[in-house]
């Protein structure tokens, strides 16, 4: 399998919750590395943008209220097949359909306040990194030393 990058954000309820150290912690514990990481605060713009593919859904103005609601923390995974991996951390969608054990398991509270969010495909990875972060802001820890 290829190394690959994936595209995260740790959620607004999950930031409140304050247990974004803990979703840190089991992506490391994972074996994934954190090339880059910040906290930001979603403009109204900004969630409509990031979720445009989902706009005429009938959660999408929820969906974007609920993003906008708290700073979140924004990530890009590196490792051996990250988009499936990080996708299989998370769990599926609707936190109370998620096992124990998972991100949206543990920590999300039902389909919309899921605790993480995470790339479906390499070109949304693509997508997605570059929404958030420009090439100066990604760092492999060989290149941080
Ligand atoms: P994400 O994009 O955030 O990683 O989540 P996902 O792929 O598992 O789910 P997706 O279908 O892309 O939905 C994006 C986010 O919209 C919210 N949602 N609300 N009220 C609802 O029925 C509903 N369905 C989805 C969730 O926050 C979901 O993660
Ligand atoms: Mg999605």
């Amino acid at each position: 399998m290829a190394v690959e990058r994936t595209f995260a954000i740790i959620k607004p309820d999950a930031v409140r919750k304050k247990v974004a150290g803990q979703i840190i912690n089991r992506i490391e514990e994972a074996g994934l590395e954190i090339v880059a990481m910040k906290k930001i605060q979603l403009t109204e713009q900004g969630a409509q943008g990031f979720y445009a593919v989902h706009k005429e859904r009938p959660f999408f103005n929820d969906l974007v209220s609920f993003m906008t609601s708290g700073p979140v923390v924004a990530l890009i995974l590196e490792g051996e097949g990250a988009i499936k991996q990080w996708r299989d951390l998370m769990g599926p969608t609707n936190s109370n359909e998620a096992p124990a054990g998972t991100m949206r398991g543990d920590f999300g509270t039902d389909v919309e306040q899921n605790a993480t969010h995470g790339s479906d495909a390499p070109e949304t990875a693509k997508l997605e990194t570059t929404y958030f972060f420009n090439a100066s802001e990604i760092l492999t820890a060989s290149e941080a030393l």
